[in-house]
C-alpha cells in the first residue's frame, strides 16, 4: 500500500470526528508526518486531542477558529514557527457545522453561520496558509503535485452536488448546508486551477456518510474505515487529480 510521507499536515476541527480520527492515524501511519498540526476553536471540548499531544512530540495543538481572520493570522504564526523554512506540504479543511434546516424554517442567521464556516473559513484558510504550501512546494521542486508536496484537501459532501440532489434531496433537504458544500465544491476548483501554476494540488472528496457527532449513528461508515480510505486516497492523489471532486475510493463525483 502507498503511505502519505507528508512532512507536515494541517488539519482543521481536530478535536473530534473525522478530524480527530485523522490525527490518530496520520501519527499511527508507517511514515508518520515530522510535525501534524491539529487545530481546534474556542468552543472545542479538547481531552483527547490533548491526551494525544501529550503522547507524541510531533503533534501540536493549534487554536483556530475558521471564522475569525485574526484566530487564522496567529495559528500562521504558530504554524510558521513550529515549521521554520521547510513550509506545510498538506492543509486539510477538514472544519465544518450542517443545519437541518428545511424550506419552512430556514433563516438568514443560519445560512450565513454555515456559510462562514463551511465556504469563508476554508477559503481565508488556504488564502492565509499559502506561503507555506508555495515554500513546501518549491522545496520538492522536481517532484509532481502531491499531498507529499503541496496540497490542500476540502472535506465536502456528496449534499454539495447539484447533480445528485435530484435523487437525495427527499431524504435530507439542509438547504444551509448542501449549498455550503457545493461552493466549497466551487472554491475548490478556483484554487486548483489557481495553484497550479505553484504546482499546489487542490481538490474536494467526500468522506462517506459518517458516524461523527455531524454524520449520526445510524451512518453507514465507521470513522475509523472513512479515514482510513482517506488516507489510501491522500496517498495516491496526483497531478491528474487536481481541481477533481472525489469519492472515498478515488472516484469522480459529478458536480
Ligand atoms: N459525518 C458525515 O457523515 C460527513 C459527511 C460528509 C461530509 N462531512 C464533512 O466532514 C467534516 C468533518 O465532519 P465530522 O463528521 O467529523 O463532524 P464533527 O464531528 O461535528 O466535527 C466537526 C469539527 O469541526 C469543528 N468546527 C466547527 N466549527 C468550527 C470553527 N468555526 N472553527 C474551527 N473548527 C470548527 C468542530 O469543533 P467543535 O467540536 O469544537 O465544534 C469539530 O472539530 C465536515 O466538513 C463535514 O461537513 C461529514
Amino acid at each position: 500500500m502507498t503511505t502519505l510521507k507528508a512532512q507536515s499536515v494541517l488539519v482543521t476541527g481536530a478535536n473530534k470526528g473525522i478530524g480527530l480520527e485523522l490525527v490518530k492515524q496520520l501519527i499511527n501511519s508507517s511514515v508518520p508526518p515530522t510535525q501534524t498540526l491539529a487545530t481546534f476553536w474556542q468552543s472545542s471540548s479538547t481531552q483527547e486531542l490533548e491526551t494525544l499531544a501529550n503522547d507524541h512530540s510531533s503533534v501540536r495543538m493549534i487554536e483556530l477558529d475558521v471564522t475569525d481572520s485574526a484566530s487564522i493570522q496567529r495559528a500562521v504564526e504558530r504554524v510558521e514557527a513550529v515549521l521554520g523554512s521547510t513550509g506545510l506540504n498538506l492543509l486539510i479543511n477538514n472544519a465544518g457545522i450542517n443545519s437541518h434546516a428545511t424550506l419552512e424554517n430556514i433563516t438568514a442567521e443560519d445560512m450565513m453561520a454555515v456559510y462562514q464556516t463551511n465556504v469563508v473559513g476554508p477559503l481565508l484558510v488556504s488564502q492565509a496558509f499559502l506561503p507555506l504550501l508555495k515554500k513546501a512546494a518549491q522545496a520538492l521542486d522536481m517532484e509532481e503535485m502531491s499531498c507529499k508536496k503541496a496540497a490542500i484537501v476540502n472535506i465536502t459532501s456528496l449534499l454539495g452536488s447539484i447533480t445528485l440532489s435530484q435523487k437525495n434531496f427527499r431524504r435530507a433537504a439542509m438547504y444551509p448546508y448542501r449549498l455550503s458544500k457545493a461552493a466549497l465544491n466551487m472554491a475548490s476548483t478556483c484554487l486548483s486551477e489557481d495553484l497550479k501554476q505553484y504546482q499546489i494540488l487542490s481538490v474536494a472528496i467526500h468522506p462517506g456518510w459518517v458516524q461523527t457527532d455531524m454524520g449520526g449513528k445510524e451512518a453507514l461508515v465507521s470513522v475509523s474505515d472513512s479515514v482510513s480510505n482517506l488516507m489510501k486516497l491522500f496517498a495516491n492523489l496526483s497531478q491528474c487529480d487536481t481541481g477533481k471532486f472525489l469519492d472515498l475510493e478515488g472516484g469522480e463525483l459529478p458536480w
